[in-house]
């Protein structure tokens, strides 16, 4: 008998071949255990466990305020749905940026919390630790163009690479992350056709946010998809149901049920 558990389904190397026989990478975030499940069964390749935790479940306005414990939290839960799919937890802001010590550590704590690999906002400002981080296994998607924990700095969400500088910055940053070992690269909100240019001009796969067709995957907040952030309407996005209206009125029919003692009904009682 082997002392080796079966090993998963989908893995990095998987996407690594999905890019090199032109399959399409579907991703998704995912949060808790019920939602992995669900998530799983319908066929997804990728759960990012992505720090968009802080915006979609915890009430904050950025995701800044988002912490370590937090994304060990979620981490673990989705895990705890028994996922085949591949699961990355987002490194959230400040602990790729401290010291190679704590990046390692953090990085250390979601993957024995649950995770196949992380991932990490940023380009050649955070190269060396990324390189170094891959060098001790652990598994690293990189993450460029709108880096939401650079929100201060940009100052705003609007699309980002398209002046030339900029878009020039961005390919070099997609190589340098594929040089030192990231196994995939998330471009969030660029032009289509730059995204396409950088899909060619890397080996690895590019999935995107708002990046158009022309790349390697896609990947869509779960909450925005399924219409549960009714108020958050960006151009990229495809809501696939309205669950905040749904929700709204099941809750509003629970009590009125409820009021007119019409629940719990005979057959709904011991
Ligand atoms: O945190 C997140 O959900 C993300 C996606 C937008 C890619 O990083």
């Amino acid at each position: 008998m082997s002392i080796h558990k079966e090993i998963k389904r989908i893995t990095t190397h998987t996407l690594q071949e999905m890019k090199n026989t032109g399959r399409k990478i579907t991703m998704l975030t995912g949060y808790d255990f019920s939602m992995a499940r669900i998530i799983d069964s319908a066929g997804i390749d990728v759960i990012l466990v992505g720090d968009s935790v802080g915006t979609t479940l915890l009430g904050y306005d950025t995701t800044i305020p988002v912490t370590i414990d937090d994304m060990v939290h979620h981490t673990s839960a989705v895990r705890r749905g028994q996922p085949g799919c591949l699961v990355v937890a987002d490194l959230p802001f400040g602990e790729a940026s401290l010291s190679f010590d704590r990046l390692l550590d953090s990085s250390r704590r979601l993957m024995q919390n649950g995770a196949d690999a992380v991932k990490i906002e940023g380009g050649k400002d955070v190269a060396d630790d990324i390189e170094k981080l891959v060098a001790t296994g652990i598994p690293v998607m990189g993450h460029l163009g709108l880096t939401p924990q650079s929100i201060y700095k940009f100052g705003t969400y609007t699309v980002r690479a398209k002046e030339d500088k900029e878009a020039s910055q961005l390919i070099e940053d997609a190589k340098m992350l594929e040089k030192i070992g990231c196994f995939a690269i998330v471009l969030e909100k660029i032009p289509a056709a730059l995204a396409q240019r950088v899909a060619q001009s890397v080996n690895i796969p590019i999935i995107g946010i708002g990046a158009g067709n022309g790349v390697d995957g896609q990947v869509l907040v779960l909450h925005d998809m399924i219409g549960m952030t009714h108020e958050f309407n960006p151009r990229f996005l495809r809501r696939y149901m309205n669950l905040y209206e749904d929700m709204s009125k099941a809750i509003s029919q629970y009590v009125t049920d409820v009021k007119k003692m019409d629940f719990p009904s005979d057959s709904e009682q011991y």
